[in-house]
C-alpha cells in the first residue's frame, strides 16, 4: 500500500460451524484461507475485523443432545469450547467468536423478520411434510429412510439413492421410517412462513453479475435466477431448537434463517465490547468492506437468498463472497472408513499447526477447485520449503554473527542488487494474497528463499571464517543472508504467524510489517539463534492417522449407543454385523475391569439414565448408564459386571461420569448388563 492510500476497514467471516460435530481438516482449509487473508491485511496496515460463531440451531443438535441426555444449551456450550481450542490452536485468530443462539442474534433475525414483513416479503401457505407420529414431530428430509423406489437399495435417505444415485421426493420411498423413532412417517399438513425471493429476482441479477461473486458461481446462479425463484421456506414447526418467529405460537425461525445473521450478531457483540461503531459496518451505505468466506456447497444460502434477506430489511451487502472447494485427502473425499476423515484435534495431538497452514497456502487459489492434502507430498514439502529453504537461511547465517561479531549485523548490504529483489518481489506477492491466490505467493516466496540459499552457497561463508582477513565478508554475507530471511518472513507472516514471532525474537528488531521489508537491519544485534521449525516425520505422520481412525471409531460407537433410535430391519434383529477388525494393539487399549455395582439410584429428569457408584476395588467411580429402561435399580446393587475403566470422563448434565458399563441387547427393555463368571474378583483386569 502506498502511504498515501487510505487504510481500509474491513469485515471478514468464515461460515458458521454447526454446534453438533467436531471440527476436521475439511473445515480448516476455510478457517485457514480466511485467518491467511486477515493477517495479510493488518500486515498491510489495513483494519480487518475477523468474526464467526457456531451455527447452534436446527433438528440435529436438538436431537443430538436428546440423545445424550443433556439440554440443546449444554451441547452447544461444550462444543463451542472444542471449536474455539481447535482454531486457536491453529492460530486462527478470530475477533470474535459468537454463538447463533445469542441474544444479539434473536434481536436482529426478528429485526430483519419483522423489515421483510413490513415489506410485504413474506408469506404463508400450508405444506404437507414427513411427520413422525411417535415423536410428534415434523421430519426434515434427512430424518426420512427408507428404500430407494427405483433400485431397492435400503437405508437411503428421502431424496436421493446413494446406490443407484436416482434423486426423489421423500413420499416415493418404499417402506420409509422416521430415523428419530423408527415409526413409519405420515404426511401431515402444516402452515409455513416464505421469504419471497422473487421479489427480489432483478436486484439480484444485478448483484450477481456485477463482480461481487466469482465467475463460476455467477454462472450457476444465473441458471437458478433464469429458471425461476421458488419463495424460500423460513419456518419450522415445534419442536424446534432456535428462535421462535414474532407473533406466532409454535412457528421457528429454519436454522439457515438466523445463521448468516449470526455473522451480524457476531459483529454486534464485539462492538459492544470494544466501542466499535456497528452501523459504520452494517448501514446500507457503508464505506466499509465485507467479504464472506464460505464453501462451495453453500454458495446458494449466501449469494441468493443472504443478498436479498439483507436488502429486504436495508442492512448493506456483501462487497464479496469468496467461494472456495472442497478438501479431499491421498486424491480421493475424505472418508471416515479410511480413515482420512481427520479432526482437527488428532491432527494438533501429533503436529503442529504451522504445517498445515503452509501446505494449505501452497495449495489454494481464488477458484472453487478443491485442493488435495496428500500426506506424503505434505510431509516432503514441509521438510523441504519451510525447513529446508526458509529456515536454513537463518541457521547457516546466524551462528557466525553470534560467535565472531557478538551478534551484531553489519552496517550495510554486501549485494544491494540482490536484496533489491526481495524488496521488488513484495508488490507482486501482495497482489497474490488480495487476490487469495496464496499458491502464487508461496511459489513467488519460495524462488527468494531458493536464490537467498543460492548466494549462501556460493559465498561459502564458513570457508572464509577460517581466515582472519576475511572476517568482514563473513559478517556481511550472513547479514545479507539474515536480512533476506527476514523479508522472506515478513512475506510469510500471514501465513505463519508462530514461525514469524519467534523470528521476530530472533531478529531482536521489533514486529515485522509488511513494509519492513524495505528497511532492511543495519548495526542492530540478533539474539542467539534456537531452532525455529523441526522436521515432520514420517512417524509422527502414522501416529496421526491412528489416533484419529481410534477418535472416528470411540464417535461411531457412541453415536451407535446414543442413535440407538435407527429403525433395525426384524431380520437383523439381535445380529448387528461384525464391526472390522482391530489390531490387538487397539484392544489392548481398552482398560477392562470386573467391577461391583455399590449403588444404583434415580437420576432427576433423565428418562433413560441410571447413576451407578462402582467399586474398582481401589476406587470408587460414578458412571451414568442408559439402562433405566432394563432394570430397576435395586436389581443391579450388588451386581459383578464389567466397565470400561479408561474412557474419558464425560460431563453431562447430571454430573461427571467416569466410564462405561457394559451391557448387550438391542435397547430398551432388552438389554442385558454383563456378568462375569463366578470367581472373577473386584477390579481383575480383562485379558
Ligand atoms: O454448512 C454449514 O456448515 C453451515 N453451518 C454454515 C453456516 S454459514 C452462515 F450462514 F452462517
Ligand atoms: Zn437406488
Amino acid at each position: 500500500m502506498s502511504q498515501t492510500e487510505k487504510s481500509r476497514k474491513i469485515l471478514v467471516t468464515s461460515a458458521l460451524p454447526y454446534a453438533n460435530g467436531p471440527i476436521h481438516l475439511g473445515h480448516m482449509v476455510e478457517y485457514i484461507q480466511t485467518d491467511i487473508w486477515a493477517r495479510f491485511q493488518r500486515l498491510r496496515g489495513n483494519s480487518c475485523i475477523y468474526v464467526c460463531a457456531d451455527d447452534a440451531h436446527g433438528t440435529p443438535i436438538m436431537l443430538r443432545a436428546q440423545q445424550e441426555e443433556i439440554t440443546p444449551q449444554e451441547l452447544i456450550d461444550n462444543m463451542k469450547v472444542e471449536h474455539e481450542r481447535d482454531f486457536s490452536d491453529f492460530n486462527v485468530a478470530f475477533d470474535n467468536f459468537h454463538s447463533t443462539h445469542s441474544d444479539e442474534n434473536k434481536h436482529f433475525s426478528e429485526q430483519i423478520y419483522l423489515a421483510a414483513k413490513e415489506k410485504g416479503n413474506i408469506n404463508t401457505k400450508v405444506v404437507k411434510q414427513a411427520y413422525d407420529p411417535e415423536a410428534n414431530m415434523f421430519l426434515p428430509d434427512r430424518f426420512v429412510k427408507g428404500d430407494c423406489p427405483k433400485c431397492g437399495t435400503s437405508d437411503q435417505y428421502g431424496d436421493n439413492c446413494e446406490s443407484c444415485g436416482a434423486t426423489y421426493s421423500t413420499t416415493e420411498l418404499k417402506n420409509p421410517y422416521s430415523v428419530v423413532s423408527g415409526a413409519t412417517p405420515i404426511e401431515k399438513d402444516s402452515e409455513h412462513y416464505f421469504f419471497k425471493v422473487s421479489d427480489y429476482a432483478d436486484f439480484l441479477k444485478n448483484w450477481v453479475n456485477g463482480g461481487a461473486v466469482q465467475k463460476e458461481i455467477a454462472n450457476k446462479m444465473n441458471e437458478w435466477l433464469d429458471g425461476g425463484l421458488n419463495d424460500w421456506d423460513i419456518s419450522r414447526d415445534a419442536p424446534y431448537w432456535g428462535f421462535k418467529i414474532p407473533g406466532t405460537e409454535d412457528k421457528y425461525f429454519y436454522v439457515w434463517l438466523d445463521a448468516p445473521i449470526g455473522y451480524i450478531a457476531s459483529f454486534k457483540n464485539y462492538c459492544d465490547r470494544t466501542g466499535t461503531d456497528f452501523d459504520e459496518y452494517w448501514k446500507a451505505d457503508s464505506e466499509t468492506e465485507l467479504y464472506h468466506f464460505i464453501g462451495k456447497d453453500i454458495a446458494y444460502f449466501h449469494t441468493l437468498f443472504w443478498p436479498a434477506v439483507l436488502k429486504s430489511a436495508d442492512f448493506r451487502l456483501p462487497t464479496a463472497v469468496f467461494c472456495h472447494g472442497f478438501l479431499m485427502v491421498n486424491g480421493e473425499k475424505m472418508s471416515k472408513s479410511r480413515g482420512t476423515f481427520i479432526q482437527a484435534r488428532a491432527y494438533l495431538d501429533h503436529l503442529p499447526a504451522e504445517p498445515l497452514r503452509y501446505y494449505y497456502a501452497a495449495k489454494l487459489n481464488n477458484t472453487v477447485d478443491d485442493i488435495d492434502l496428500n500426506l506424503q507430498d505434505f510431509q516432503q514439502r514441509i521438510n523441504s520449503d519451510l525447513v529446508g529453504k526458509v529456515v536454513n537461511i537463518a541457521s547457516r547465517c546466524a551462528g557466525f554473527i553470534s560467535k565472531k561479531f557478538e551478534g551484531k549485523l553489519s552496517d550495510s548490504l554486501a549485494d544491494e542488487a540482490l536484496y533489491q529483489q526481495f524488496t521488488d518481489a513484495s508488490d507482486s506477492i501482495a497482489q497474490a494474497y488480495e487476490d487469495r491466490r496464496y499458491s502464487k505467493a508461496m511459489r513467488e516466496i519460495m524462488a527468494l528463499a531458493d536464490l537467498a540459499n543460492q548466494y549462501v552457497d556460493e559465498k561459502q561463508p564458513w570457508v572464509l571464517a577460517k581466515d582472519e582477513d576475511r572476517q568482514q565478508e563473513v559478517q556481511d554475507i550472513c547479514s545479507q543472508g539474515l536480512n533476506m530471511f527476514r523479508a522472506i518472513m515478513v512475506f510469510l507472516k500471514p501465513v505463519l504467524p508462530e514461525l514469524a514471532e519467534k523470528s521476530e525474537t530472533f531478529l531482536n528488531a521489533g514486529e515485522l510489517q509488511w513494509n519492513s521489508v524495505s528497511s532492511p537491519l543495519f548495526g542492530t544485534e540478533i539474539n542467539k539463534f534456537k531452532a525455529l521449525m523441526t522436521r515432520i516425520e514420517e512417524d509422527k505422520v502414522n501416529a496421526m492417522l491412528e489416533a484419529n481412525k481410534e477418535q472416528l471409531a470411540i464417535a461411531a460407537a457412541l453415536q451407535a449407543k446414543t442413535g440407538g433410535n435407527k429403525k433395525v430391519s426384524d431380520s437383523q434383529l439381535g445380529q448387528d454385523p461384525i464391526s472390522p477388525t482391530i489390531e490387538y494393539d487397539d484392544f489392548a487399549k481398552i482398560d477392562l475391569r470386573v467391577v461391583k455395582i455399590l449403588k444404583a439410584e434415580h437420576v432427576k429428569g433423565a428418562d433413560k439414565l441410571l447413576q451407578l457408584t462402582l467399586d474398582l476395588g481401589d476406587e470408587q467411580r460414578n458412571v451414568f448408564a442408559g439402562i433405566k429402561s432394563a432394570y430397576k435399580p435395586e436389581e443391579l446393587e450388588g451386581k459383578m459386571t464389567v466397565m470400561v475403566a479408561n474412557l474419558a470422563p464425560r460431563k453431562m448434565r447430571f454430573g461427571l461420569s467416569e466410564g462405561m458399563v457394559l451391557a448387550a441387547g438391542p435397547g430398551g427393555e432388552e438389554l442385558y448388563v454383563l456378568n462375569p463368571d463366578e470367581g472373577a474378583e473386584v477390579g481383575m483386569r480383562i485379558k
